[in-house]
């Protein structure tokens, strides 16, 4: 079989750069590891910058978040039993960001997909990629119990953190830097009204981190750091949503609304970076090539804005027979990604409690916070980031 460009995994980068080629007359085809339900079974964040939602709606995709999404123009932090408005529209010109699932967002590119006749083959194991140094790499795989060869003029590795893509990239030329944090997330899904709806809280407490987001008016979406080691049978219902309330301020714990889970996971934190994002005719995307904490939701918008310059720098190869663009995908790509990185890894150390901080490193948080909520410089460069760099820096 051949096709143009060969696409390694059918999470929200892979289907998104299937749907921006498909705009673009360009043939390609999507292979993937698990079963569709497998793939909207994964829960991640729900925070979509502007930049985000404009490519959704580019790539046609919009409609449904654009009727079910909802539109935060601030994000609140607790410190000292205080919270606090930054008000991120205000002082960013207006941008926004907006509340809509990962999962939803999964959901409509597949649904653009399957209605557009475009292919995919969910399933496939024992993939290995072939001759990526040359200008004809080819892939083998397994699918339905058979072997199939695939040829292709580029391979985008869509396939995330653990993928084989990056994987297939030779050591002596692949760097990876890499930061692990001594604590997870456990996130509890529940269909109950968000105890915030206008903006999204993140609480730094003494008993540590706590976040309240929502996927929609009817279903919220919660957080609280826990240790590494804490297993998800340890934490029922009831010690769930206590430990949560301890954590924020007493007027917003005295609104929450609790009811039981329908989901409950416990996550690590890690920033990650993989350089280069490109070796011969394969190309990197999204979680395949770094991965942020968590903490201000950049995944996702990070993952859309590679797809965007990769799909556009294919292109510009199949419309004007011009690699430039390609060239320096790779390049373009890490000045945001890096930057993303930092605002991550920014936002984490802030807002979390580290097992090991001292008496002096707790009171320089403390002030950090003070500062971020009694300067509007401070503030502007904590909304800026929030709602999003723009895509080309
Ligand atoms: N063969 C085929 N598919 C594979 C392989 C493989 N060897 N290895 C992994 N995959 C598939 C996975 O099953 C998964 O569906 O690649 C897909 C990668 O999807 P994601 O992990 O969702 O990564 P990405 O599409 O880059 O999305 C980035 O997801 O993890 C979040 O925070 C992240 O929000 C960000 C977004
Ligand atoms: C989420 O809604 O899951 C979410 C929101 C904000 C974050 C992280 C996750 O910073």
């Amino acid at each position: 079989m051949k096709t143009q460009v060969l696409i390694i995994g059918a999470g929200p980068s892979g289907l998104l750069l299937g749907q921006l080629l498909a705009q673009a007359g360009i043939d390609a085809l999507i292979i993937e590891r698990q079963t569709p339900d497998y793939v909207l079974g994964r829960i991640r964040a729900g925070i979509l910058e502007q930049v985000t939602v404009d490519l959704l709606h580019e790539a046609g995709v919009g409609h449904r978040l654009a009727v079910e999404g909802t539109v935060h123009r601030g994000i609140e932090l607790v410190f000292s039993g205080q919270r606090h408005m930054i008000d991120v529209a205000g002082l960013t010109g207006g941008k926004t960001v907006t509340a809509y699932g990962q999962t939803e967002v999964t959901r409509d590119l597949m649904q653009a997909r399957s209605a557009a006749g475009l292919p995919s083959v969910y399933g496939v194991s024992e993939l290995t990629l072939q001759d990526l140094d040359s200008n004809k790499p080819w892939v083998r795989f397994k699918a339905d119990g058979q072997t199939q060869e695939v040829q292709a003029d580029f391979v985008a590795g869509c396939d995330g953190f653990h993928g084989a893509s990056r994987a297939s990239i030779p050591r002596h030329v692949l760097r990876e830097y890499e930061r692990t944090y001594p604590f997870g997330w456990l996130g509890m899904l529940s269909d109950t009204p968000p105890v915030s709806p206008h903006a999204i809280i993140y609480a730094n407490s003494p008993r540590g981190f706590a976040l309240c987001s929502m996927r929609s008016l009817t279903r919220s979406r919660y957080y609280v750091q826990c240790p590494l080691d804490d297993r998800i049978e340890d934490w029922n219902d009831d010690r769930f949503w206590e430990e949560l309330r301890c954590r924020l301020d007493v007027d917003t714990a005295s609104r929450l609304i609790t009811g039981k889970s329908i989901e409950k996971s416990i996550a690590p934190l890690r920033s990650f970076v993989a350089e280069p994002m490109r070796w011969g005719s394969l190309f990197l995307a999204g979680d395949a090539a770094h991965i942020v904490p968590p903490t201000g939701a950049k995944g996702l918008n990070l993952a859309a804005a590679d797809v965007k310059l990769l799909a556009s720098a294919l292109s510009d190869w199949y419309r004007l027979g011009q690699s430039r663009a390609m060239d320096t995908y790779s390049e373009r790509s890490l000045r945001r990604i890096w930057k993303a990185e930092r605002f991550a890894w920014w936002l984490t150390s802030l807002m979390h409690r580290f097992p090991d901080t001292d008496d002096f490193g707790q009171r320089m948080q403390e002030a950090e916070l003070a500062y971020l909520t009694s300067s509007a410089a401070a503030a502007t460069t904590l909304a800026e980031n929030y709602v999003g760099l723009p895509l080309e820096l």
